[in-house]
């Protein structure tokens, strides 16, 4: 059993700090097991007892795992003073204060980001020794070739700082001097993605990340949609 005071279960189920939730029960805004409790330091057991707040019912959950299609415009960061943020885009009763994104897409980046407060998976999925695939589709200014294809799948110099480890590039259409691409890498470098187009002077037009380790971005999320992990998803991502 695991038990912890109704303040705190509270706090950290919502985006309320523990002062404001200390307010709300003493004026009558949570019951435990349909009986008003006004004292936050009652312990709850979190696996038995009913505890709802302003007429809603909120369960415990350590770790929430969310999966967003982020759209552009929204910067993947937990707050930021110009931009919306992929937390903006989450509904109140999902919005928990310790959630973050696990991984970064550029402002104008789209595609699937995951949403946790689950901090050793996030490391895991991030860590440069686990090499979680990650992979993107990518309109490109240039027309790509399979010796690019080659280049990709055996590492290449950019800007004389790094070599990039092997990569996937295929080649989905042409269209004059624009090429549609998917591209699977295997690190997650600042801007990797642009930085390896532009080592061949060509530049990134679009870009969506459509996979990370063995999530895939659920085709029914339009950008700005999100939904939670499946407890099978969850668990193929922890298999990293
Ligand atoms: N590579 C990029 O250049 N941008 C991203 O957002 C992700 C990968």
């Amino acid at each position: 059993m695991s038990s912890i005071r109704l303040d705190r279960f509270l706090s950290d189920m919502t985006s309320y700090s523990r002062s404001d939730i200390k307010k709300y029960i003493r004026s009558g805004d949570v019951t435990v097991n349909d009986f008003p409790v006004y004292d936050p330091s009652v312990k709850i057991n979190t696996e038995a007892d009913a505890v709802s707040f302003k007429n809603c019912e909120i369960k415990y959950n350590k770790y929430l795992y969310f999966m967003l299609n982020k759209p552009k415009g929204v910067v993947s960061a937990t707050r930021d003073d110009l931009h919306r943020t992929c937390l903006d885009l989450l509904s109140d009763g999902d919005r928990r204060k310790d959630l973050f994104p696990a991984g970064r897409l550029d402002i104008d980046t789209e595609g699937l980001l995951l949403i946790t407060n689950d901090g050793p998976l996030s490391h895991n999925l991030l860590s440069p020794s686990h090499h979680v695939d990650k992979t993107y589709l990518a309109l490109i200014q240039g027309f790509v070739d399979e010796n690019m294809a080659y280049d990709f799948a055996t590492g290449f110099k950019i800007d004389d700082e790094f070599t990039t480890l092997p990569s996937k590039l295929r080649i989905l259409s042409h269209e004059d001097q624009f090429t549609e691409v998917s591209v699977t890498i295997h690190e997650g470098r600042f801007h990797q993605i642009k930085r390896m187009f532009g080592a061949f002077d060509m530049k990134v037009l679009s870009l969506k990340r459509i996979s990370m380790g063995a999530l895939e971005l659920d085709p029914d999320l339009k950008p700005g949609e999100y939904r939670r992990l499946t407890a099978d998803e969850v668990t193929s991502l922890k298999e990293v």
